[in-house]
């Protein structure tokens, strides 16, 4: 694929050649499964609306005569994968967008390729998006990804689909197939809440009904696709919502000027107007709007400017300026609508970043309230979720973010989920609203301190974190560690994981999800006794980093100190205090961990103790010269 029309097609999100005057814009997307004819559609669109330069067609007949796989004629997929190869070098960013104008119309298409990584770049990608093009392979009819991704679409806000009957030559433009497939998807579609579906037998191959009714198709008395496209009459996306400016920076080229520089999320502002910062809820007047043309009266959603204020505000980076008559939320608890597509899956109590166009902060999932079948729209229970699944979840921020509710401002209500060791991207979601319940509970405010009760005890409060394999050891040295700590009239306590499970945990078992609970719970335990002043040993297998992370993240830095027990398996077997290895190797216990469920040790420990070469006795010692030495101060990591 020559780069010249790959250039052509592509041009940074936002950049939409602007000589095209007031025509009004459509944002769509096209999706379906994989050989549903995405590329080809889009290429064929692009070539019958003659909007590729003769250069580009000779080049784009070359390439399919060489490589292409529809026989003499032209493959128009090349000429849409031609930026697969860029894409595999990890050039372009997930997706990609594509302009193109006609006389009545402009078009911004969103081109989500990947075909497994659909659902991650719909999600993503795709949420200004007014319209979807649904591909169905009419010899397929309506498969369970033209569901989920029709779904996904309803979910990410977009009123429009056309429901693309493609590949209709393939089944002799056969009138009943359409009907079918048409009537199959409309009862599916009927709770989804689109304003329009707009079925349309085409075939992009040969062009039939695509830009010009197809004399093939003499039954279907509807639009062709793009006269479709041109005329679809869609709401303004932004217009009425708040205004709303994430700052990206506090500009401060000299003394006497201190200005607010980003993008306008929504909305409009005047000078003059009355903004707030949303989190702190101070309010100023717009004195000036600043761009690199000069200043402005007036700027609206999607223009970069600097904003001064007539009031000094403290206002910094990640922080919103909003209208001061509608405010957004600000909030550590809310529902919303997760669609997740990593292949590990979401645990509800395990801690990942989520992150809005303006915050990033450690967030877990409190309660999986439902999962939904995408064929049914049933609500399924649910204790975790998986790739390409979609659930409906409440979440607890560890300090409260700036946020709307998607279906108020689609800029302002989403966010994306990242696992915090691998930063990867694991899923996309939708705030449904704030929780009531977290505005009306208050911290209460208490006269005897954390401090007034450690002092008490002299002692600096502690949480020594024990991890590691089943029969390690773990509990042996704790227990050394807390006979040698009451030596010394240290005040202390053991939170062991068998001990545990047999009262607060009583409802829990192995799997991976109530593991992560276990940790969860006894992270928040052990937090409280270090509130009461207490040195607390903590030994739990705890298996996976993310959770001792989280236990980590809940103390100040120095007060937290993890201590892997690492001991080889084979070893652990031998002892095999409990016998429960032998069982778990006869196959009569589940998720044993190192047998059928993975153990993953700790990266950084404050203290890495093998116990092959030392007694119990003599780790513990070492534990406590680490704790004496210790010095305490604010969260680092
Ligand atoms: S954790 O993985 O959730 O941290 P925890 O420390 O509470 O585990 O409990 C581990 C103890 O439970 C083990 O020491 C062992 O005695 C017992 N146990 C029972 N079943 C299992 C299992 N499937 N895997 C590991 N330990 C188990």
């Amino acid at each position: 694929m020559q780069a010249g029309v790959a250039d052509f097609l592509r041009t940074k999100k936002g950049e939409f050649p602007d000589q095209e005057g007031n025509k009004s814009l459509l944002r769509f997307l096209t999706c379906g499964s994989v050989d549903d004819g995405k590329s080809t559609l889009i290429g064929r669109l692009l070539y019958d609306t003659k909007l590729l330069f003769e250069d580009q067609i000779v080049a784009l007949e070359n390439d399919s005569r060489r490589h292409g796989t529809a026989g003499d004629d032209i493959d128009f997929a090349l000429l849409v994968d031609g930026l697969e190869a860029e894409r595999e070098q990890g050039i372009t960013i997930d997706v990609a967008y594509r302009f193109f104008t006609t006389k009545r119309r402009k078009f911004i298409v969103a081109d989500t390729p990947g075909h497994e990584e659909y659902t991650r770049n719909m999600a993503t990608g795709a949420s200004t998006a007014d319209l979807a093009v649904v591909l169905i392979d009419a010899r397929k009819g309506v498969l369970q990804q033209s569901r989920r991704h029709s779904y996904i679409a309803s979910l990410l806000g977009i009123k429009h689909i056309v429901l693309a009957v493609n590949k209709i030559d393939l089944i002799g433009y056969e009138k009943v197939v359409f009907s079918q497939i048409t009537d199959d998807y409309l009862r599916f579609a009927a709770d989804l809440d689109f304003a329009t579906i707009q079925p349309i037998p085409l075939s992009a191959r040969y062009g039939d009904n695509v830009i010009a009714r197809s004399a093939n198709t003499p039954w279907y008395d509807g639009p062709s696709l793009l006269d479709h496209l041109e005329t679809v009459s869609i709401e303004n996306l932004f217009a009425g919502k708040s205004f709303r400016f994430p700052v990206q920076y506090v500009s401060r080229p000299n003394l006497d000027f201190r200005g607010f520089s980003g993008q306008i999320a929504s909305g409009r502002i005047h000078i003059g107007d009355r903004v707030t910062v949303a989190k702190s809820g101070q309010s100023s007047s717009i004195k000036e709007i600043v761009t690199f043309d000069g200043l402005l009266e007036e700027a609206v959603e999607g223009q970069a400017v600097t904003l001064v204020l007539e009031d000094q505000l403290e206002v910094s980076r990640g922080n919103v300026l909003v209208a001061s008559d509608d405010r957004p939320n600000v909030a550590d608890q809310f529902q919303a609508h997760i669609i997740w597509f990593d292949a590990d899956p979401m645990i509800p109590g395990r801690s990942y970043i989520l992150r809005t166009e303006t915050d990033s902060v450690g967030v877990t999932v409190t309660a999986l309230k439902y999962c939904v079948d995408i064929n049914t729209l049933a609500h399924l229970a649910a204790k975790s979720s998986q790739m390409n699944e979609i659930s409906v979840c409440n979440l607890a921020t560890q300090t409260p973010i700036v946020f709307d509710r998607y279906a108020d401002n689609r800029v302002m209500g989403n966010f994306i989920l990242i696992d915090r060791l691998s930063k990867r991207t694991m899923g996309a979601g939708m705030i449904d609203f704030p929780l009531r319940r977290a505005e009306n509970v208050h911290w209460q405010s208490l006269e005897v301190t954390r401090g007034a009760r450690a002092a008490i005890k002299h002692q600096e409060p502690a949480v020594i974190w024990f991890t590691g394999l089943s029969g390690s050891g773990k509990s042996t040295v704790a227990n050394w560690l807390e006979k040698l700590l009451l030596a010394k009239g240290r005040h202390t306590y053991i939170l062991d994981g068998d001990n545990v499970r047999h009262g607060l945990n009583k409802d829990l078992g192995f799997t991976e999800e109530d593991r992560v609970e276990n940790i969860r719970r006894v992270a928040e335990v052990a937090k409280l006794m270090a509130d009461a002043g207490l040195i607390v040993l903590v030994s739990f297998i705890s298996p996976f980093r993310s959770e001792r992370q989280l236990a980590r993240e809940l103390f100040e830095n120095g007060e937290f100190m993890e201590v892997f027990i690492d001991t080889p398996i084979e070893e652990c077997a031998r002892r095999d205090p409990k016998g429960l290895y032998k069982k778990a190797m006869r196959g009569e216990i589940q998720n044993f961990t190192g047998i059928s469920s993975p153990y993953e040790p700790p990266m950084n420990p404050e203290l890495h103790l093998n116990t092959m070469d030392e007694t119990p006795a003599n780790l513990a010692r070492k534990i406590e010269a680490h704790l004496e030495s210790r010095t305490t101060g604010p969260r680092s990591r």
